[in-house]
Protein backbone atom coordinates (compact mmCIF):
# COMPACT_ATOMS: atom_id res chain seq x y z
CA UNK A 1 0.00 0.00 0.00
CA UNK A 2 1.56 3.34 -1.29
CA UNK A 3 1.55 5.83 2.00
CA UNK A 4 -0.07 9.00 1.12
CA UNK A 5 3.19 10.90 -0.14
CA UNK A 6 3.47 8.48 -2.68
CA UNK A 7 0.32 8.19 -3.90
CA UNK A 8 0.65 12.04 -4.34
CA UNK A 9 3.96 11.70 -6.35
CA UNK A 10 2.55 8.83 -8.33
CA UNK A 11 -0.67 10.67 -9.41
CA UNK A 12 1.97 14.01 -10.14
CA UNK A 13 3.62 11.40 -12.53
CA UNK A 14 0.38 10.59 -14.11
CA UNK A 15 -0.22 14.31 -15.29
CA UNK A 16 2.84 14.85 -16.05
CA UNK A 17 2.54 12.00 -18.78
CA UNK A 18 -0.83 13.27 -19.68
CA UNK A 19 0.67 16.80 -20.11
CA UNK A 20 3.01 15.34 -22.50
CA UNK A 21 1.08 13.26 -24.06
CA UNK A 22 -1.16 16.75 -24.86
CA UNK A 23 1.32 18.58 -25.92
CA UNK A 24 2.73 16.06 -29.00
CA UNK A 25 -0.84 15.45 -29.95
CA UNK A 26 -1.19 19.75 -30.13
CA UNK A 27 1.87 19.00 -32.25
CA UNK A 28 4.65 19.99 -29.61
CA UNK A 29 3.11 23.24 -27.94
CA UNK A 30 0.10 23.57 -25.48
CA UNK A 31 -1.06 27.63 -25.12
CA UNK A 32 -0.63 28.21 -21.47
CA UNK A 33 -4.62 28.03 -20.32
CA UNK A 34 -4.77 24.71 -21.82
CA UNK A 35 -1.51 23.29 -19.48
CA UNK A 36 -3.40 25.68 -16.22
CA UNK A 37 -6.37 24.13 -16.66
CA UNK A 38 -4.99 20.27 -17.16
CA UNK A 39 -2.66 21.13 -13.82
CA UNK A 40 -5.59 22.07 -11.80
CA UNK A 41 -8.37 19.99 -12.90
CA UNK A 42 -7.78 17.36 -15.02
CA UNK A 43 -9.96 14.86 -14.04
CA UNK A 44 -8.53 12.75 -10.98
CA UNK A 45 -5.32 14.01 -11.60
CA UNK A 46 -5.41 17.84 -11.27
CA UNK A 47 -4.44 20.13 -8.04
CA UNK A 48 -8.01 21.32 -7.16
CA UNK A 49 -9.51 17.65 -8.23
CA UNK A 50 -7.21 15.15 -6.76
CA UNK A 51 -7.15 14.72 -3.04
CA UNK A 52 -4.29 17.86 -1.86
CA UNK A 53 -5.46 19.08 1.14
CA UNK A 54 -4.91 22.48 -0.51
CA UNK A 55 -6.86 25.04 2.33
CA UNK A 56 -5.62 26.53 5.71
CA UNK A 57 -2.66 25.91 7.78
CA UNK A 58 -1.46 21.92 7.28
CA UNK A 59 -2.53 22.81 3.30
CA UNK A 60 -1.15 25.22 0.53
CA UNK A 61 -2.47 28.15 1.05
CA UNK A 62 -4.70 30.28 3.22
CA UNK A 63 -8.39 32.32 2.06
CA UNK A 64 -10.00 34.85 3.89
CA UNK A 65 -12.88 32.40 5.12
CA UNK A 66 -10.35 29.62 6.04
CA UNK A 67 -8.74 32.56 8.33
CA UNK A 68 -12.05 33.64 10.07
CA UNK A 69 -15.94 33.06 9.84
CA UNK A 70 -15.94 36.57 10.04
CA UNK A 71 -14.99 37.13 6.46
CA UNK A 72 -17.99 35.43 6.27
CA UNK A 73 -20.37 37.30 8.69
CA UNK A 74 -19.57 40.31 7.43
CA UNK A 75 -20.47 38.25 3.54
CA UNK A 76 -23.60 37.50 5.31
CA UNK A 77 -24.15 41.34 6.54
CA UNK A 78 -23.72 42.99 2.15
CA UNK A 79 -25.94 39.53 0.94
CA UNK A 80 -28.86 40.24 3.76
CA UNK A 81 -29.18 44.26 2.49
CA UNK A 82 -29.39 43.02 -1.13
CA UNK A 83 -31.50 40.38 -0.25
CA UNK A 84 -33.95 42.38 1.63
CA UNK A 85 -33.98 45.13 -1.02
CA UNK A 86 -35.03 42.62 -3.95
CA UNK A 87 -38.80 42.96 -4.16
CA UNK A 88 -40.64 39.28 -3.13
CA UNK A 89 -39.77 37.41 -6.03
CA UNK A 90 -42.80 36.42 -9.02
CA UNK A 91 -44.60 32.74 -9.02
CA UNK A 92 -42.55 30.41 -7.93
CA UNK A 93 -39.31 31.92 -7.80
CA UNK A 94 -37.21 32.72 -4.61
CA UNK A 95 -34.29 35.01 -3.55
CA UNK A 96 -31.47 33.07 -3.44
CA UNK A 97 -27.37 32.85 -3.17
CA UNK A 98 -25.08 31.52 -5.69
CA UNK A 99 -21.68 30.40 -4.61
CA UNK A 100 -18.83 29.57 -6.91
CA UNK A 101 -15.95 27.60 -6.09
CA UNK A 102 -16.67 26.82 -2.96
CA UNK A 103 -13.53 25.42 -1.33
CA UNK A 104 -14.32 23.67 2.01
CA UNK A 105 -17.67 24.86 2.35
CA UNK A 106 -15.99 27.35 5.03
CA UNK A 107 -17.55 30.40 3.48
CA UNK A 108 -21.21 29.31 3.00
CA UNK A 109 -20.99 27.41 6.65
CA UNK A 110 -20.23 31.13 7.82
CA UNK A 111 -22.64 33.32 5.66
CA UNK A 112 -25.34 30.65 6.27
CA UNK A 113 -24.63 30.67 10.28
CA UNK A 114 -24.69 34.55 10.40
CA UNK A 115 -27.95 35.02 7.78
CA UNK A 116 -30.01 32.79 10.31
CA UNK A 117 -28.85 34.95 13.08
CA UNK A 118 -30.12 38.37 10.83
CA UNK A 119 -33.16 36.28 10.05
CA UNK A 120 -32.56 36.67 6.00
CA UNK A 121 -31.53 32.81 5.46
CA UNK A 122 -32.34 32.42 1.65
CA UNK A 123 -34.54 29.71 0.26
CA UNK A 124 -31.86 27.75 -1.58
CA UNK A 125 -27.84 27.88 -1.39
CA UNK A 126 -26.28 27.20 -4.74
CA UNK A 127 -22.63 26.03 -4.86
CA UNK A 128 -21.31 25.67 -8.80
CA UNK A 129 -17.63 23.84 -7.84
CA UNK A 130 -15.75 22.43 -10.89
CA UNK A 131 -14.30 19.78 -8.24
CA UNK A 132 -16.51 16.94 -7.52
CA UNK A 133 -14.17 16.00 -4.85
CA UNK A 134 -14.15 19.55 -3.03
CA UNK A 135 -18.26 19.36 -3.76
CA UNK A 136 -18.16 16.37 -1.64
CA UNK A 137 -16.26 18.24 1.24
CA UNK A 138 -18.37 21.19 1.30
CA UNK A 139 -21.61 18.84 1.42
CA UNK A 140 -19.91 17.22 4.59
CA UNK A 141 -19.54 19.85 6.46
CA UNK A 142 -22.72 21.96 5.32
CA UNK A 143 -24.36 18.65 6.89
CA UNK A 144 -22.58 18.46 9.73
CA UNK A 145 -22.31 22.14 10.78
CA UNK A 146 -25.42 23.12 9.82
CA UNK A 147 -27.59 19.88 9.46
CA UNK A 148 -31.18 21.93 9.39
CA UNK A 149 -29.82 24.45 7.03
CA UNK A 150 -28.16 22.09 4.92
CA UNK A 151 -31.27 20.76 2.85
CA UNK A 152 -31.61 24.49 1.02
CA UNK A 153 -27.98 23.58 -0.23
CA UNK A 154 -27.61 22.34 -3.68
CA UNK A 155 -24.41 21.65 -5.92
CA UNK A 156 -25.25 22.65 -9.50
CA UNK A 157 -22.92 21.53 -12.67
CA UNK A 158 -24.05 23.85 -14.56
CA UNK A 159 -25.74 27.52 -13.84
CA UNK A 160 -29.52 27.64 -13.84
CA UNK A 161 -31.48 29.56 -16.17
CA UNK A 162 -32.30 31.99 -13.43
CA UNK A 163 -31.46 33.18 -10.32
CA UNK A 164 -32.60 36.28 -8.17
CA UNK A 165 -30.06 37.22 -5.09
CA UNK A 166 -26.45 37.09 -4.51
CA UNK A 167 -23.98 35.60 -5.95
CA UNK A 168 -20.19 35.09 -4.36
CA UNK A 169 -16.48 34.59 -5.71
CA UNK A 170 -14.27 34.24 -3.72
CA UNK A 171 -10.59 33.65 -4.80
CA UNK A 172 -12.52 31.89 -8.05
CA UNK A 173 -11.09 34.55 -10.37
CA UNK A 174 -7.43 33.76 -9.75
CA UNK A 175 -7.76 29.97 -9.97
CA UNK A 176 -9.38 30.40 -13.81
CA UNK A 177 -6.76 29.63 -16.66
CA UNK A 178 -4.80 32.54 -18.12
CA UNK A 179 -3.22 33.17 -21.63
CA UNK A 180 0.44 34.01 -21.48
CA UNK A 181 2.27 36.59 -23.59
CA UNK A 182 5.67 38.10 -24.19
CA UNK A 183 6.74 41.31 -26.32
CA UNK A 184 9.69 40.08 -28.88
CA UNK A 185 12.75 42.30 -29.13
CA UNK A 186 11.06 44.33 -32.50
CA UNK A 187 7.83 44.58 -30.28
CA UNK A 188 5.88 41.88 -31.94
CA UNK A 189 3.53 39.98 -29.63
CA UNK A 190 3.98 36.69 -28.97
CA UNK A 191 2.35 34.05 -26.87
CA UNK A 192 3.98 31.67 -24.40
CA UNK A 193 2.64 27.94 -24.93
CA UNK A 194 4.47 24.79 -23.24
CA UNK A 195 6.60 22.42 -24.77
CA UNK A 196 8.56 19.47 -23.92
CA UNK A 197 12.40 18.79 -23.94
CA UNK A 198 13.13 15.32 -23.13
CA UNK A 199 10.68 15.13 -20.51
CA UNK A 200 11.11 18.52 -18.68
CA UNK A 201 7.85 21.30 -19.59
CA UNK A 202 9.51 24.84 -20.51
CA UNK A 203 8.11 27.60 -21.80
CA UNK A 204 8.22 28.52 -25.53
CA UNK A 205 7.08 31.82 -27.14
CA UNK A 206 5.63 31.49 -30.63
CA UNK A 207 2.79 33.56 -33.38
CA UNK A 208 -0.47 34.78 -31.08
CA UNK A 209 -2.82 31.28 -31.42
CA UNK A 210 -5.38 31.88 -28.88
CA UNK A 211 -8.56 33.40 -30.09
CA UNK A 212 -9.12 36.46 -28.46
CA UNK A 213 -5.52 37.19 -27.06
CA UNK A 214 -4.40 39.67 -30.08
CA UNK A 215 -7.19 41.61 -29.19
CA UNK A 216 -6.85 41.95 -25.58
CA UNK A 217 -3.04 42.80 -26.22
CA UNK A 218 -3.71 45.44 -29.09
CA UNK A 219 -6.15 47.22 -25.98
CA UNK A 220 -3.29 47.00 -23.17
CA UNK A 221 -1.15 48.58 -26.12
CA UNK A 222 -3.79 51.22 -26.75
CA UNK A 223 -3.90 52.41 -22.83
CA UNK A 224 -0.11 52.69 -23.29
CA UNK A 225 0.62 49.44 -21.28
CA UNK A 226 2.71 46.14 -21.49
CA UNK A 227 4.92 47.58 -24.39
CA UNK A 228 8.28 47.18 -23.62
CA UNK A 229 10.54 44.59 -25.61
CA UNK A 230 11.04 41.44 -22.83
CA UNK A 231 7.73 42.38 -20.87
CA UNK A 232 5.68 39.37 -20.35
CA UNK A 233 2.13 39.16 -18.63
CA UNK A 234 -1.26 36.88 -18.89
CA UNK A 235 -4.61 37.87 -19.80
CA UNK A 236 -7.79 35.86 -18.42
CA UNK A 237 -10.01 35.34 -21.30
CA UNK A 238 -12.35 32.97 -19.74
CA UNK A 239 -13.40 35.89 -17.15
CA UNK A 240 -15.62 37.83 -19.69
CA UNK A 241 -17.83 34.35 -21.08
CA UNK A 242 -17.75 33.52 -17.27
CA UNK A 243 -19.40 36.62 -16.53
CA UNK A 244 -21.89 36.82 -19.62
CA UNK A 245 -23.11 33.43 -18.14
CA UNK A 246 -23.17 34.96 -14.77
CA UNK A 247 -25.48 38.16 -16.60
CA UNK A 248 -27.60 36.09 -18.92
CA UNK A 249 -28.69 33.77 -15.53
CA UNK A 250 -29.42 36.73 -12.82
CA UNK A 251 -32.62 38.26 -13.19
CA UNK A 252 -32.18 40.48 -10.70
CA UNK A 253 -29.08 41.01 -7.55
CA UNK A 254 -25.81 41.45 -7.03
CA UNK A 255 -22.31 39.69 -7.74
CA UNK A 256 -19.69 40.23 -5.58
CA UNK A 257 -15.86 39.39 -6.73
CA UNK A 258 -13.50 39.00 -4.29
CA UNK A 259 -9.71 38.06 -4.57
CA UNK A 260 -6.42 39.65 -4.96
CA UNK A 261 -5.73 41.97 -7.75
CA UNK A 262 -5.44 45.21 -9.18
CA UNK A 263 -6.46 47.95 -11.50
CA UNK A 264 -5.17 47.23 -15.16
CA UNK A 265 -2.80 50.04 -15.12
CA UNK A 266 -1.24 48.87 -11.75
CA UNK A 267 -1.16 45.29 -12.87
CA UNK A 268 0.03 46.28 -16.18
CA UNK A 269 2.53 48.60 -14.40
CA UNK A 270 6.23 48.78 -16.31
CA UNK A 271 8.22 47.34 -13.92
CA UNK A 272 5.56 43.84 -14.07
CA UNK A 273 7.44 42.77 -16.19
CA UNK A 274 6.74 39.03 -15.51
CA UNK A 275 3.10 39.25 -15.05
CA UNK A 276 1.65 37.64 -11.55
CA UNK A 277 1.38 34.06 -12.15
CA UNK A 278 2.73 31.63 -8.92
CA UNK A 279 2.31 28.44 -7.78
CA UNK A 280 1.75 27.82 -3.74
CA UNK A 281 2.58 24.87 -1.82
CA UNK A 282 2.82 24.22 1.67
CA UNK A 283 2.76 28.31 1.91
CA UNK A 284 5.83 28.20 -0.02
CA UNK A 285 5.14 30.46 -3.02
CA UNK A 286 7.56 29.57 -6.44
CA UNK A 287 7.82 31.16 -9.58
CA UNK A 288 8.76 27.48 -11.22
CA UNK A 289 5.08 26.90 -12.52
CA UNK A 290 6.46 23.51 -13.96
CA UNK A 291 7.40 21.58 -11.06
CA UNK A 292 4.79 19.50 -8.39
CA UNK A 293 2.56 18.83 -11.01
CA UNK A 294 -0.81 18.99 -9.52
CA UNK A 295 0.41 19.14 -5.92
CA UNK A 296 1.13 22.93 -6.44
CA UNK A 297 -1.64 25.49 -6.77
CA UNK A 298 -1.28 27.69 -9.89
CA UNK A 299 -2.74 31.41 -9.57
CA UNK A 300 -2.69 34.87 -10.92
CA UNK A 301 -3.83 38.25 -9.74
CA UNK A 302 -7.05 40.12 -11.06
CA UNK A 303 -7.39 42.91 -13.44
CA UNK A 304 -10.31 44.51 -11.62
CA UNK A 305 -10.27 46.74 -14.21
CA UNK A 306 -11.19 43.59 -16.91
CA UNK A 307 -13.78 42.74 -14.41
CA UNK A 308 -15.72 45.65 -14.42
CA UNK A 309 -15.31 45.97 -18.36
CA UNK A 310 -17.19 42.36 -18.95
CA UNK A 311 -19.31 43.16 -16.26
CA UNK A 312 -21.00 45.92 -17.91
CA UNK A 313 -20.76 44.22 -21.22
CA UNK A 314 -22.39 41.70 -19.74
CA UNK A 315 -25.90 43.85 -18.54
CA UNK A 316 -24.76 44.83 -15.23
CA UNK A 317 -23.82 48.16 -13.57
CA UNK A 318 -20.65 48.60 -11.34
CA UNK A 319 -22.26 48.86 -7.67
CA UNK A 320 -18.41 49.51 -6.18
CA UNK A 321 -14.80 48.63 -5.91
CA UNK A 322 -13.12 48.70 -2.49
CA UNK A 323 -10.03 46.90 -0.83
CA UNK A 324 -10.90 43.94 1.41
CA UNK A 325 -10.53 46.20 4.12
CA UNK A 326 -12.85 48.99 3.59
CA UNK A 327 -15.47 46.44 2.65
CA UNK A 328 -15.30 44.50 5.99
CA UNK A 329 -15.75 48.04 7.80
CA UNK A 330 -18.34 49.05 5.98
CA UNK A 331 -20.00 45.26 6.02
CA UNK A 332 -19.60 45.89 10.35
CA UNK A 333 -16.49 44.09 11.02
CA UNK A 334 -15.79 46.36 13.91
CA UNK A 335 -19.07 45.85 15.54
CA UNK A 336 -18.90 41.84 15.10
CA UNK A 337 -15.61 42.54 17.42
CA UNK A 338 -16.98 44.30 19.36
CA UNK A 339 -20.07 42.39 20.46
CA UNK A 340 -19.48 38.98 21.52
CA UNK A 341 -16.83 37.61 23.56
CA UNK A 342 -13.79 38.02 21.34
CA UNK A 343 -11.02 35.58 21.51
CA UNK A 344 -7.71 36.65 21.37
CA UNK A 345 -7.40 34.17 17.95
CA UNK A 346 -10.33 36.08 16.77
CA UNK A 347 -8.56 39.59 17.15
CA UNK A 348 -5.33 38.27 15.66
CA UNK A 349 -7.37 36.97 12.36
CA UNK A 350 -9.13 40.48 12.40
CA UNK A 351 -5.51 41.77 12.06
CA UNK A 352 -5.13 39.55 9.39
CA UNK A 353 -8.14 40.37 7.54
CA UNK A 354 -8.16 44.50 7.64
CA UNK A 355 -4.19 45.34 7.75
CA UNK A 356 -2.75 46.62 4.80
CA UNK A 357 0.53 44.62 5.45
CA UNK A 358 -1.70 41.19 5.21
CA UNK A 359 -4.48 41.47 3.75
CA UNK A 360 -6.46 44.30 3.79
CA UNK A 361 -5.17 45.81 0.57
CA UNK A 362 -3.90 43.34 -1.34
CA UNK A 363 -7.32 41.80 -1.83
CA UNK A 364 -10.43 43.91 -3.53
CA UNK A 365 -14.15 43.14 -3.36
CA UNK A 366 -16.17 44.30 -6.81
CA UNK A 367 -19.60 44.60 -6.58
CA UNK A 368 -21.90 44.34 -10.35
CA UNK A 369 -25.70 45.55 -10.19
CA UNK A 370 -28.35 43.76 -12.28
CA UNK A 371 -31.78 45.32 -12.11
CA UNK A 372 -31.60 46.30 -8.79
CA UNK A 373 -29.64 49.49 -7.22
CA UNK A 374 -28.80 50.43 -3.43
CA UNK A 375 -26.49 51.88 -1.71
CA UNK A 376 -24.47 49.08 -0.68
CA UNK A 377 -22.90 48.86 2.91
CA UNK A 378 -19.63 46.90 1.20
CA UNK A 379 -18.90 50.04 -0.17
CA UNK A 380 -20.33 52.80 1.70
CA UNK A 381 -16.48 53.22 3.45
CA UNK A 382 -14.59 53.98 0.50
CA UNK A 383 -15.58 52.98 -3.48
CA UNK A 384 -12.60 52.63 -5.51
CA UNK A 385 -13.85 52.59 -8.73
CA UNK A 386 -12.14 56.20 -9.82
CA UNK A 387 -9.26 54.02 -9.84
CA UNK A 388 -10.58 50.94 -12.09
C1 LIG B 1 -8.49 29.31 -4.54
S1 LIG B 1 -9.84 28.24 -4.32
C2 LIG B 1 -10.91 29.28 -3.34
C3 LIG B 1 -11.91 28.48 -2.54
C4 LIG B 1 -12.87 29.31 -1.68
N1 LIG B 1 -13.70 30.18 -2.48
C5 LIG B 1 -12.15 30.10 -0.62
O1 LIG B 1 -12.13 31.31 -0.71
O2 LIG B 1 -11.60 29.48 0.30
C6 LIG B 1 -10.61 28.26 -5.93
C7 LIG B 1 -11.91 27.49 -6.01
O3 LIG B 1 -12.61 27.85 -7.20
C8 LIG B 1 -13.03 26.68 -7.88
N2 LIG B 1 -13.22 27.09 -9.27
C9 LIG B 1 -12.31 27.60 -10.13
N3 LIG B 1 -12.88 27.97 -11.30
C10 LIG B 1 -14.20 27.73 -11.15
C11 LIG B 1 -15.34 27.91 -12.00
N4 LIG B 1 -15.22 28.41 -13.23
N5 LIG B 1 -16.55 27.54 -11.53
C12 LIG B 1 -16.69 27.03 -10.29
N6 LIG B 1 -15.65 26.82 -9.44
C13 LIG B 1 -14.42 27.17 -9.87
C14 LIG B 1 -11.95 25.66 -7.52
O4 LIG B 1 -12.34 24.34 -7.74
C15 LIG B 1 -11.77 25.99 -6.02
O5 LIG B 1 -12.78 25.44 -5.23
Amino acid sequence: MLTAAAHAQHLSAQLHELLCAEIAAAGGRLPFDAFMELALYAPGLGYYVAGAHKFGAGGDFITAPELSPLFGQCVAAQCAEVLQTLAPPPGAMTNDILEFGAGSGALAVAVLRELERLESVPAHYWIVELSAELAERQRQRLFTELPHLAPRCGWLTTLPAHLRGVVLANEVLDAMPVSRFQIAADGAIAEIFVTTTAGTLMDIAAPVQSPGLATAIAALHAAGLAQAPGYSSEVNLRLAPWLAAVGAMLDAGVVLVSDYGYSRANYYQPDRTSGTLLGYRHHQVSGNLYQHLGLQDLTAHVDFTAVAEAGEAAGFTLAGFTTQAHFLLGCGIDRLLAGAEVTLEQTLAAKQLLLPTAMGERFKVLGLNKNISGEWCGFAVRDLRDRL
